[in-house]
Formats: structure tokens, C-alpha cells, sequence
């Protein structure tokens, strides 16, 4: 099966996770995108009751087309469930996320979220961290000098531009610093110390968050628990 096959079986697998009258957390990607086209037809045509909170400007607008209530973040006391998808997951089910740069939402709302679950297809799962360049959201203010320094400590940092090579903004119009580092021995390590350099605003690194994958292969979604 061709890739987007994939992830639109497994973006439609997990909605059967959503039960009526919770609150869900919507994520970012194009594999999100099928599961928010598959709720939206739910909504629609079973009355799903739920409502839902979103990780970027695209997802709520996809899903406020297609009639799903929405909440902003601040206005719901608990997030039931969120539907995200992910750059690489390892053999311990630790993720990098952020390839859309949406990362600093997400994480907010994973980690206010009961349970998490990462759709992707079968490309994702990887043996170590670290092909897939880490991204940073930092804030613009003394970028330079945090790039400097993730410089001298080796760890191949290069700003992201967009399609027109301009500079990529956040929706919260920082700066993101991809680091090239082929491989994460010890992801806790990099996560407390990037934790704790300031101008880094959040990084992807996903650690200990998701409880449930499913995962698109050529014999269907494989759910993991
Ligand atoms: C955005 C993300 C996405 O979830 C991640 O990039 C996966 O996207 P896709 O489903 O398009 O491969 O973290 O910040």
C-alpha cells in the first residue's frame, strides 16, 4: 500500500477510540488530517456528540468546516483522549514530533491529555531517534547565540526556512532550529538538558507520553497498547 493509504487507514482506525461525550485533543499532520475527515463524518452523520480541542490553526480550521465542536484549550477542565501523529517512534515507544512545527502545542496538549495515541504508518517506527532532525521552537530573541551554542556542543543545528527559503515561523511566530544529530544515544539526557536552555521555548522530543500506536502496514492498523 502506498503511504497516504496508510495513514488514512489508521487515521480512521482511531476515531473508533473516541466515545461519546469526551473531550478530544485534535493533533497536526497529514496523517491527523484523515482521522479529523473521519470524526467529522461521525459528527455528522452518527450525532458523536463530542468537543474537541486543536494543536494548530489548520487542524481547527479543518475540523470547524466539517461542523466538529471545537473549545479552545483554556476553556475545557480535562482532555480525555488526543489523536496525534509523530515524525519517529524507537522500540520504546519515545517520539520525536514537530516536523510540522507544531510541536510546543501538541506537547501542551498531550500532556494534558488522560490518554495519548500516535497514528502512523509504518515508515515512523524506527530502532533509534535521531534520522529524523529534532526540532526546536525558540524564540527569536538571541536565536543566534542559542544557535552558537548548540553549535559547540555538537549538535548540528540548522535554522528551518519555509518553501520560499524565508525564515519558518511558529503560529506563535518563534523560530525553529532542526539539530542533525543521525542518532540519539540517550534521548532523556538531550531532553533534560535542552529543558533547561533558555530561548528554547519546546523541543520534540517525546518522551513517556503516548499509551497507545497504531500502526498502518500492508495487513492493516496494528494497535499497540
Ligand atoms: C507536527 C507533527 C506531526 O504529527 C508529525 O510531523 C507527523 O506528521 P505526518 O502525519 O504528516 O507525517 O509533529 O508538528
Amino acid at each position: 500500500m502506498i503511504q497516504n493509504e496508510l495513514k488514512k487507514a489508521v487515521g480512521i482506525k482511531s476515531v473508533d477510540l473516541i466515545q461519546p461525550h469526551m473531550t478530544v485533543g485534535l493533533g497536526t499532520g497529514s496523517t491527523v488530517y484523515y482521522m479529523v475527515e473521519e470524526l467529522g463524518r461521525r459528527v455528522q452523520e452518527e450525532n458523536l456528540a463530542v468537543e474537541c480541542v486543536t494543536t494548530s490553526n489548520r487542524t481547527w480550521k479543518q475540523a470547524e468546516k466539517l461542523g466538529i465542536p471545537l473549545k479552545k484549550l483554556d476553556e475545557v477542565h480535562t482532555i480525555d483522549l488526543t489523536i496525534d501523529g509523530a515524525d519517529e517512534i524507537d522500540q520504546n515507544y519515545q517520539g520525536i514530533k514537530g516536523g510540522g512545527g507544531a510541536h510546543t502545542r501538541e506537547k501542551i496538549v498531550a500532556l494534558n491529555s488522560h490518554q495519548n495515541v500516535w497514528i502512523v504508518d509504518q515508515s515512523k517506527m524506527v530502532s533509534h531517534l535521531g534520522k529524523f532532525p529534532l526540532p526546536l521552537e525558540v524564540n527569536p530573541f538571541g536565536s543566534q547565540q542559542l544557535f552558537e551554542r548548540l553549535q559547540a556542543e555538537n549538535l548540528h543545528p540548522v535554522f528551518r526556512v519555509d518553501d520560499q527559503g524565508n525564515q519558518f515561523l511558529t503560529h506563535m511566530k518563534n523560530y525553529v532550529i532542526d539539530l542533525h544529530l543521525k542518532e540519539i544515544k540517550h534521548p532523556h539526557l538531550l531532553a533534560d538538558w535542552l529543558d533547561h536552555q533558555s530561548g528554547i521555548i519546546e523541543h520534540g522530543l517525546f518522551l513517556d507520553v503516548v499509551n497507545t500506536v497504531i500502526i498502518g502496514s500492508d495487513n492493516g492498523p496494528k494497535i499497540i497498547d
